[in-house]
Protein backbone atom coordinates (compact mmCIF):
# COMPACT_ATOMS: atom_id res chain seq x y z
CA UNK A 1 0.00 0.00 0.00
CA UNK A 2 1.60 3.63 -0.88
CA UNK A 3 0.49 6.53 1.19
CA UNK A 4 0.96 10.37 -0.16
CA UNK A 5 -0.08 11.85 2.43
CA UNK A 6 -1.80 11.85 5.83
CA UNK A 7 -5.07 10.56 4.57
CA UNK A 8 -4.20 9.65 0.98
CA UNK A 9 -3.28 6.67 -0.40
CA UNK A 10 -3.34 4.59 -4.06
CA UNK A 11 -6.43 2.02 -3.11
CA UNK A 12 -5.50 -1.65 -3.00
CA UNK A 13 -7.63 -4.48 -2.46
CA UNK A 14 -8.92 -4.89 0.83
CA UNK A 15 -6.48 -7.56 2.26
CA UNK A 16 -8.47 -10.07 3.13
CA UNK A 17 -5.09 -12.12 5.60
CA UNK A 18 -3.45 -11.34 7.93
CA UNK A 19 0.14 -13.21 8.98
CA UNK A 20 0.46 -13.41 12.61
CA UNK A 21 2.82 -14.36 15.25
CA UNK A 22 1.75 -17.38 17.56
CA UNK A 23 3.56 -18.70 20.78
CA UNK A 24 3.64 -23.18 19.70
CA UNK A 25 5.38 -23.99 23.00
CA UNK A 26 6.47 -22.79 26.27
CA UNK A 27 10.20 -22.05 27.46
CA UNK A 28 12.25 -23.98 29.63
CA UNK A 29 14.73 -21.48 30.65
CA UNK A 30 16.06 -18.66 28.15
CA UNK A 31 13.38 -18.59 25.28
CA UNK A 32 14.16 -19.27 21.43
CA UNK A 33 12.88 -18.18 17.88
CA UNK A 34 11.91 -21.57 17.56
CA UNK A 35 8.75 -21.41 20.04
CA UNK A 36 6.88 -19.04 17.71
CA UNK A 37 5.43 -19.61 14.64
CA UNK A 38 4.07 -17.54 11.89
CA UNK A 39 0.31 -18.41 10.77
CA UNK A 40 -1.60 -16.77 8.02
CA UNK A 41 -5.58 -16.28 8.97
CA UNK A 42 -8.20 -14.70 7.37
CA UNK A 43 -9.62 -11.81 8.42
CA UNK A 44 -13.37 -11.35 9.63
CA UNK A 45 -15.93 -8.81 8.31
CA UNK A 46 -15.79 -5.84 10.95
CA UNK A 47 -18.34 -5.70 13.23
CA UNK A 48 -19.80 -2.08 14.50
CA UNK A 49 -17.16 -0.03 16.17
CA UNK A 50 -14.46 -2.37 14.74
CA UNK A 51 -11.85 -0.63 12.57
CA UNK A 52 -9.22 -2.35 10.55
CA UNK A 53 -5.31 -1.53 11.00
CA UNK A 54 -2.43 -2.08 9.05
CA UNK A 55 0.75 -2.22 11.50
CA UNK A 56 3.56 -0.75 10.61
CA UNK A 57 5.49 -1.02 13.87
CA UNK A 58 5.24 -3.47 16.60
CA UNK A 59 7.22 -3.64 19.69
CA UNK A 60 8.80 -6.29 21.52
CA UNK A 61 9.13 -5.89 25.37
CA UNK A 62 10.96 -8.09 27.88
CA UNK A 63 7.84 -8.06 29.98
CA UNK A 64 6.93 -10.90 27.44
CA UNK A 65 8.93 -13.11 28.74
CA UNK A 66 6.79 -13.55 31.61
CA UNK A 67 3.74 -13.92 29.44
CA UNK A 68 5.01 -16.82 27.58
CA UNK A 69 5.43 -18.72 31.14
CA UNK A 70 1.44 -18.51 31.44
CA UNK A 71 -0.53 -15.62 29.99
CA UNK A 72 -0.41 -16.15 26.28
CA UNK A 73 -2.16 -18.95 24.64
CA UNK A 74 -0.68 -21.62 22.46
CA UNK A 75 -1.55 -20.98 19.25
CA UNK A 76 -3.34 -17.52 19.26
CA UNK A 77 -2.71 -14.50 18.81
CA UNK A 78 -0.04 -12.50 20.94
CA UNK A 79 -0.82 -9.42 22.84
CA UNK A 80 1.72 -6.20 22.56
CA UNK A 81 2.36 -2.78 21.27
CA UNK A 82 2.06 -1.48 18.24
CA UNK A 83 1.74 1.42 15.52
CA UNK A 84 -0.45 1.34 12.49
CA UNK A 85 -2.80 2.81 10.21
CA UNK A 86 -6.83 2.87 9.89
CA UNK A 87 -7.74 0.98 6.55
CA UNK A 88 -11.20 0.51 6.70
CA UNK A 89 -12.75 2.32 9.71
CA UNK A 90 -16.37 0.78 9.64
CA UNK A 91 -19.23 2.53 11.08
CA UNK A 92 -16.35 3.76 13.96
CA UNK A 93 -16.22 7.39 13.00
CA UNK A 94 -12.50 7.48 12.45
CA UNK A 95 -11.23 8.11 9.58
CA UNK A 96 -8.92 6.25 7.07
CA UNK A 97 -5.36 6.69 7.01
CA UNK A 98 -5.54 8.18 10.76
CA UNK A 99 -2.03 7.13 12.63
CA UNK A 100 -3.04 5.13 15.94
CA UNK A 101 -1.91 3.24 18.77
CA UNK A 102 -3.48 -0.82 19.73
CA UNK A 103 -1.87 -3.40 21.67
CA UNK A 104 -3.09 -6.10 19.38
CA UNK A 105 0.20 -6.50 17.98
CA UNK A 106 2.60 -9.48 16.33
CA UNK A 107 0.84 -9.12 13.24
CA UNK A 108 0.38 -7.55 10.24
CA UNK A 109 -3.00 -6.43 10.34
CA UNK A 110 -5.44 -5.96 13.28
CA UNK A 111 -9.02 -6.11 13.93
CA UNK A 112 -9.44 -3.38 17.16
CA UNK A 113 -12.68 -1.99 18.76
CA UNK A 114 -12.40 1.44 17.61
CA UNK A 115 -12.51 2.67 21.45
CA UNK A 116 -9.14 0.42 22.60
CA UNK A 117 -7.38 2.59 19.32
CA UNK A 118 -5.32 5.65 20.33
CA UNK A 119 -5.37 8.42 17.66
CA UNK A 120 -1.68 9.45 17.52
CA UNK A 121 -0.70 13.20 17.17
CA UNK A 122 1.67 13.60 13.93
CA UNK A 123 4.50 15.39 14.52
CA UNK A 124 6.38 16.72 11.64
CA UNK A 125 10.38 15.30 11.68
CA UNK A 126 9.29 12.35 14.11
CA UNK A 127 8.80 8.99 12.69
CA UNK A 128 5.98 7.62 13.87
CA UNK A 129 7.75 4.75 15.78
CA UNK A 130 8.78 6.59 18.23
CA UNK A 131 5.11 6.02 19.69
CA UNK A 132 7.21 2.51 20.67
CA UNK A 133 10.27 4.15 22.03
CA UNK A 134 10.44 8.04 22.98
CA UNK A 135 6.99 8.95 22.80
CA UNK A 136 6.03 5.15 23.80
CA UNK A 137 5.91 3.49 26.79
CA UNK A 138 9.25 3.07 27.28
CA UNK A 139 9.83 6.82 26.87
CA UNK A 140 6.91 7.40 29.57
CA UNK A 141 8.46 4.45 31.96
CA UNK A 142 11.92 6.88 31.81
CA UNK A 143 9.95 9.59 32.29
CA UNK A 144 7.58 8.74 35.17
CA UNK A 145 11.00 7.46 36.89
CA UNK A 146 12.82 10.45 37.02
CA UNK A 147 10.04 12.79 37.34
CA UNK A 148 7.69 11.35 39.82
CA UNK A 149 9.66 8.79 41.28
CA UNK A 150 13.06 9.26 41.62
CA UNK A 151 12.25 13.07 41.76
CA UNK A 152 15.53 13.99 39.99
CA UNK A 153 16.63 17.40 41.00
CA UNK A 154 19.03 19.43 38.67
CA UNK A 155 22.49 18.64 39.69
CA UNK A 156 21.74 14.84 40.59
CA UNK A 157 24.14 11.92 39.64
CA UNK A 158 22.64 8.95 38.81
CA UNK A 159 23.05 5.13 38.07
CA UNK A 160 21.32 3.51 35.56
CA UNK A 161 21.21 -0.31 34.96
CA UNK A 162 20.52 -2.05 31.24
CA UNK A 163 21.47 1.59 30.03
CA UNK A 164 21.66 0.86 26.53
CA UNK A 165 18.37 -0.57 26.48
CA UNK A 166 14.71 1.14 25.11
CA UNK A 167 13.92 2.67 29.07
CA UNK A 168 18.08 3.06 29.44
CA UNK A 169 18.98 5.28 26.79
CA UNK A 170 15.51 7.55 27.38
CA UNK A 171 16.17 8.20 30.95
CA UNK A 172 20.33 8.90 30.29
CA UNK A 173 18.97 11.56 27.59
CA UNK A 174 16.11 12.72 29.35
CA UNK A 175 17.88 13.13 32.44
CA UNK A 176 20.74 15.40 30.52
CA UNK A 177 18.03 17.83 29.77
CA UNK A 178 16.50 17.84 33.01
CA UNK A 179 19.81 18.98 34.36
CA UNK A 180 21.59 15.65 35.63
CA UNK A 181 25.27 15.81 36.49
CA UNK A 182 27.10 12.97 36.49
CA UNK A 183 25.32 9.33 34.34
CA UNK A 184 26.31 5.93 34.68
CA UNK A 185 25.49 2.83 33.32
CA UNK A 186 25.85 -0.94 33.08
CA UNK A 187 25.75 -2.98 30.22
CA UNK A 188 26.77 -5.76 29.00
CA UNK A 189 29.90 -5.91 26.44
CA UNK A 190 32.87 -3.61 25.18
CA UNK A 191 30.47 -2.12 22.15
CA UNK A 192 27.55 -1.03 24.50
CA UNK A 193 29.84 0.50 26.48
CA UNK A 194 31.08 2.64 24.02
CA UNK A 195 28.13 3.74 23.04
CA UNK A 196 27.27 4.69 26.44
CA UNK A 197 29.61 7.53 26.34
CA UNK A 198 30.20 7.86 22.77
CA UNK A 199 26.19 8.19 21.36
CA UNK A 200 24.37 8.69 24.88
CA UNK A 201 25.14 10.98 27.73
CA UNK A 202 26.43 8.88 29.89
CA UNK A 203 30.02 9.80 31.70
CA UNK A 204 31.01 6.58 32.72
CA UNK A 205 30.33 3.48 31.52
CA UNK A 206 30.18 0.10 33.44
CA UNK A 207 30.54 -3.78 31.42
CA UNK A 208 28.92 -6.03 33.83
CA UNK A 209 29.96 -9.24 32.20
CA UNK A 210 33.42 -8.13 32.09
CA UNK A 211 33.98 -6.47 35.13
CA UNK A 212 33.27 -6.77 38.92
CA UNK A 213 30.33 -4.76 39.35
CA UNK A 214 30.85 -3.75 42.72
CA UNK A 215 34.82 -2.65 42.24
CA UNK A 216 33.70 -1.07 38.93
CA UNK A 217 30.72 0.97 40.34
CA UNK A 218 32.65 2.06 43.26
CA UNK A 219 35.52 3.27 40.68
CA UNK A 220 33.17 5.01 39.08
CA UNK A 221 30.98 6.84 41.50
CA UNK A 222 33.88 6.97 44.72
CA UNK A 223 31.74 9.07 46.18
CA UNK A 224 27.81 7.02 45.27
CA UNK A 225 24.99 8.75 43.47
CA UNK A 226 21.74 9.94 44.47
CA UNK A 227 19.53 7.66 42.23
CA UNK A 228 19.33 4.55 40.84
CA UNK A 229 16.88 3.83 37.96
CA UNK A 230 16.83 -0.03 38.30
CA UNK A 231 15.69 -1.91 34.90
CA UNK A 232 17.28 -5.32 36.17
CA UNK A 233 16.72 -6.43 40.11
CA UNK A 234 19.33 -9.06 41.68
CA UNK A 235 22.54 -8.54 41.93
CA UNK A 236 22.65 -5.00 40.21
CA UNK A 237 20.18 -3.76 42.97
CA UNK A 238 22.16 -4.91 45.95
CA UNK A 239 25.07 -3.26 44.77
CA UNK A 240 23.28 -0.24 43.99
CA UNK A 241 22.08 -0.27 47.84
CA UNK A 242 25.33 -0.60 48.53
CA UNK A 243 26.78 2.68 46.85
CA UNK A 244 23.98 4.74 46.59
CA UNK A 245 23.99 7.85 49.07
CA UNK A 246 22.65 8.28 52.00
CA UNK A 247 18.82 9.80 51.34
CA UNK A 248 19.25 8.43 48.07
CA UNK A 249 15.94 7.10 46.05
CA UNK A 250 15.49 4.06 43.84
CA UNK A 251 13.29 3.82 41.07
CA UNK A 252 12.73 -0.03 40.48
CA UNK A 253 11.34 0.05 37.08
CA UNK A 254 12.27 -3.90 36.05
CA UNK A 255 13.72 -6.76 36.49
CA UNK A 256 15.04 -8.13 33.08
CA UNK A 257 17.96 -9.77 35.07
CA UNK A 258 15.70 -12.00 37.66
CA UNK A 259 13.36 -13.68 34.47
CA UNK A 260 15.50 -16.32 32.77
CA UNK A 261 18.09 -16.46 36.52
CA UNK A 262 15.88 -17.29 39.38
CA UNK A 263 18.62 -17.54 41.54
CA UNK A 264 18.78 -13.36 40.67
CA UNK A 265 15.47 -13.16 42.57
CA UNK A 266 16.99 -14.30 46.24
CA UNK A 267 18.93 -10.61 45.70
CA UNK A 268 19.03 -8.21 47.35
CA UNK A 269 20.51 -9.19 50.59
CA UNK A 270 20.86 -6.19 52.31
CA UNK A 271 17.21 -4.37 51.89
CA UNK A 272 17.64 -3.62 55.28
CA UNK A 273 20.46 -0.99 54.71
CA UNK A 274 17.45 1.15 53.46
CA UNK A 275 16.19 2.22 56.90
CA UNK A 276 20.17 2.65 57.76
CA UNK A 277 20.48 5.00 54.95
CA UNK A 278 17.17 6.66 55.21
CA UNK A 279 16.72 5.37 51.34
CA UNK A 280 13.24 5.21 49.47
CA UNK A 281 12.98 2.47 46.87
CA UNK A 282 9.69 2.80 44.78
CA UNK A 283 8.53 0.17 42.28
CA UNK A 284 5.98 1.10 39.66
CA UNK A 285 3.87 0.69 36.60
CA UNK A 286 3.64 2.39 33.84
CA UNK A 287 -0.23 1.98 32.86
CA UNK A 288 -1.20 3.89 36.10
CA UNK A 289 0.65 7.11 34.72
CA UNK A 290 -0.98 7.07 31.33
CA UNK A 291 -2.47 10.24 32.12
CA UNK A 292 0.92 12.01 31.76
CA UNK A 293 1.17 11.26 27.79
CA UNK A 294 0.81 14.69 26.67
CA UNK A 295 3.05 15.90 29.18
CA UNK A 296 5.44 13.70 27.99
CA UNK A 297 4.71 14.70 24.38
CA UNK A 298 5.41 18.19 25.16
CA UNK A 299 8.82 17.46 26.96
CA UNK A 300 10.20 15.43 24.04
CA UNK A 301 8.37 16.48 21.04
CA UNK A 302 10.76 19.52 20.91
CA UNK A 303 13.25 18.39 21.88
CA UNK A 304 13.06 15.12 19.06
CA UNK A 305 12.28 17.80 16.45
CA UNK A 306 15.60 19.89 17.26
CA UNK A 307 17.75 17.16 17.50
CA UNK A 308 18.56 17.39 21.10
CA UNK A 309 16.60 14.04 21.85
CA UNK A 310 17.17 11.19 19.52
CA UNK A 311 15.11 7.95 19.54
CA UNK A 312 17.40 5.47 19.89
CA UNK A 313 15.96 2.59 17.97
CA UNK A 314 16.92 -0.69 16.49
CA UNK A 315 14.64 -1.64 13.88
CA UNK A 316 14.30 -5.74 12.76
CA UNK A 317 12.46 -5.73 9.25
CA UNK A 318 9.63 -7.73 8.74
CA UNK A 319 7.28 -10.18 10.60
CA UNK A 320 8.79 -13.20 9.96
CA UNK A 321 11.88 -11.87 12.13
CA UNK A 322 9.93 -10.52 14.96
CA UNK A 323 10.46 -13.92 17.10
CA UNK A 324 14.30 -13.36 16.25
CA UNK A 325 14.37 -9.79 17.46
CA UNK A 326 12.44 -10.28 20.75
CA UNK A 327 15.13 -12.85 21.70
CA UNK A 328 17.88 -10.52 20.52
CA UNK A 329 15.88 -7.79 22.70
CA UNK A 330 16.10 -9.93 25.99
CA UNK A 331 19.80 -10.96 25.76
CA UNK A 332 21.06 -7.62 25.09
CA UNK A 333 21.85 -7.69 20.99
CA UNK A 334 20.21 -4.58 20.54
CA UNK A 335 20.68 -0.70 21.34
CA UNK A 336 17.74 1.50 22.23
CA UNK A 337 14.30 0.52 21.76
CA UNK A 338 13.96 -2.63 19.74
CA UNK A 339 11.35 -2.05 17.01
CA UNK A 340 9.85 -4.46 13.89
CA UNK A 341 9.20 -2.89 11.05
CA UNK A 342 6.71 -4.40 8.53
N1 LIG B 1 7.50 -0.75 35.30
C1 LIG B 1 7.02 -0.65 34.07
O1 LIG B 1 5.87 -0.28 33.86
C2 LIG B 1 7.93 -1.00 32.92
C3 LIG B 1 7.64 -0.53 31.61
C4 LIG B 1 8.57 -0.82 30.58
C5 LIG B 1 9.71 -1.57 30.85
N2 LIG B 1 9.91 -2.03 32.12
C6 LIG B 1 11.13 -2.78 32.46
O2 LIG B 1 12.24 -1.95 32.14
C7 LIG B 1 13.36 -2.78 31.87
C8 LIG B 1 13.95 -2.34 30.52
O3 LIG B 1 12.97 -2.58 29.50
P1 LIG B 1 13.25 -2.18 27.98
O4 LIG B 1 11.97 -2.37 27.26
O5 LIG B 1 13.93 -0.88 27.91
O6 LIG B 1 14.22 -3.35 27.51
P2 LIG B 1 15.71 -3.17 26.98
O7 LIG B 1 16.50 -2.55 28.08
O8 LIG B 1 15.70 -2.50 25.66
O9 LIG B 1 16.14 -4.68 26.73
C9 LIG B 1 16.44 -5.51 27.79
C10 LIG B 1 17.93 -5.36 28.21
O10 LIG B 1 18.11 -5.97 29.46
C11 LIG B 1 19.46 -6.29 29.60
N3 LIG B 1 19.59 -7.62 30.24
C12 LIG B 1 19.13 -8.80 29.79
N4 LIG B 1 19.48 -9.79 30.63
C13 LIG B 1 20.18 -9.19 31.64
C14 LIG B 1 20.81 -9.68 32.81
N5 LIG B 1 20.80 -10.98 33.13
N6 LIG B 1 21.42 -8.78 33.64
C15 LIG B 1 21.44 -7.47 33.32
N7 LIG B 1 20.86 -6.96 32.20
C16 LIG B 1 20.24 -7.81 31.39
C17 LIG B 1 20.07 -6.31 28.21
O11 LIG B 1 20.94 -5.20 28.09
P3 LIG B 1 22.53 -5.35 28.38
O12 LIG B 1 23.12 -5.84 27.11
O13 LIG B 1 22.92 -3.98 28.73
O14 LIG B 1 22.66 -6.32 29.50
C18 LIG B 1 18.88 -6.09 27.29
O15 LIG B 1 19.19 -5.32 26.16
C19 LIG B 1 12.86 -4.21 31.90
O16 LIG B 1 13.14 -4.76 33.16
C20 LIG B 1 11.36 -4.07 31.71
O17 LIG B 1 10.66 -5.16 32.25
C21 LIG B 1 9.04 -1.75 33.14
Amino acid sequence: MVWFSQFIRIENAMPTHAQEIHLIQRPAGAPSAALFALKETPLPKLQSGQILVENLYLSVDPYMRECMDEEWELGAPLEGRSVGRVIDAGDSGLDVGQLVFHREGWRSHAIVPAAEARILKEYSGVSASAFLSLLGGTGLTAYVALTRIAKLQAGEDLFVSAAAGGVGSAVAQFARLMGARRLIGSTSSADKARYLTETLAYDAAINYREQDLAQALAGAAPDGFDIYIDNVGGKHLEVAIRSIREHGRIAWVGAVGQYNNPEQAELPRNLYDIVGKSLRLEGFLVRNYRQLQDELESFAVPQLQSGRLQAQETLAHGLENMPQAFVDMLTGRSQGKMIIKL
